[in-house]
């Protein structure tokens, strides 16, 4: 008996992801858990690419027939420009997490995690006041992403608090233009716990609580009752805010959700079957966590 089905032929349908390194992504396990669910004649492949070879060998791949990839460290923000044309929400974001090869081997570039965060917290959060203010912490990457997503889900009034205030600064420059129905708001970050009060969602995108870093302070008395509190810190799964949240009653949503739910555009893109997030995909991805 092989050790794992083997459903690849010669129409074979390829993706991809690009990072370097590669070896700890779990794309691969993700998009081969829905590949194999779907029985679909396709391959998922990690492909090691060094930065300063991206622009030689990107434009190989659709020439080779790929469908498409999905970008991770450090080629999220490198790959723009070699896109032939970026959707409006990568560009907002300032990152392409996804490609997909067109006619004539276009090379167009997309951010889905904004998507996938929106797509989990609404899973995780059903009964969440999205019109209520959110407090972000971070100003990286990741906090541009969850920013835009919850603008886009009707945040009338979105708080960033950074470490770094510059940084927080800099994504309401580049953001606010996409988000004209949300003020957005740098405030401080030592005052973080005072600003809970009133919000309807908390969302931690720091690298604070991750594995090997230390836990992120954050003071919860003062929240409201109907308060979300999500992380997109997946490793663990159970981070130090999310364990003071679920203590103190409150929903709280992890962040395998984002990591999964962004997957979902591309693999409906490359493969033409829209694929499901649930429990069996969350045990086999995250089945060390
Ligand atoms: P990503 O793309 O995943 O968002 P990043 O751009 O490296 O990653 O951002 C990491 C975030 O975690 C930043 O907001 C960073 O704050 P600074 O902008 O001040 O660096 C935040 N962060 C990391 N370590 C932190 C710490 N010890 N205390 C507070 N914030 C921290």
């Amino acid at each position: 008996e092989p050790l794992h089905p083997v459903w690849i032929s010669g129409a074979a349908r390829l993706a991809g992801v690009i990072g370097y390194p590669v070896t700890h992504s779990r794309s691969p396990r993700l998009h081969g858990f829905w590949l194999a669910r779907h029985r679909i004649d396709g391959a998922y492949l990690p492909l090691a690419i060094r930065p300063g070879d991206l622009a030689e060998t990107l434009p190989a791949l659709p020439r080779m027939g790929f469908r498409g990839v999905n970008l991770t460290l450090p080629h999220k923000e490198l790959v723009l420009p070699l896109c032939d044309e970026v959707e409006p929400v990568a560009r907002a974001i300032g990152a392409v997490n996804t490609l997909v090869f067109g006619e004539d081997h276009r090379i167009i570039g997309t951010n889905t995690d904004a998507w996938g965060f929106g797509a989990a917290l609404a899973a995780g959060a059903p009964a969440r006041d999205a019109a209520a203010p959110a407090l972000v912490l971070g100003a990286g990457g990741a906090a541009r992403a969850v920013v835009y997503a919850l603008a886009e889900a009707g945040a009338g009034r979105i708080l960033i608090a950074n470490r770094t205030a510059e940084r927080a600064a800099a994504l309401i420059r580049d953001l606010a233009p996409h988000c004209p129905a949300t003020v957005l708001e740098a405030v401080d970050w030592a005052a973080r716990s005072d600003l809970l009060a009133g919000c309807g969602t908390l969302v931690n995108t720091t690298s604070l609580g991750l594995h090997g870093q230390p836990p992120l302070e954050i003071d919860l008395a003062r929240a409201d009752d109907r308060l979300v509190v999500s992380d997109i810190v997946y490793d663990p799964l159970e981070t130090p805010v999310l364990k003071a949240a679920r203590a103190r009653g409150l929903v709280a949503v992890d962040g395998l959700g984002m990591l999964l739910h962004q997957a979902v555009p591309g693999f409906e893109r490359w493969f033409g079957v829209r694929p499901v997030v649930d429990a069996a995909l969350r045990r086999h991805v995250a089945a060390d966590l």
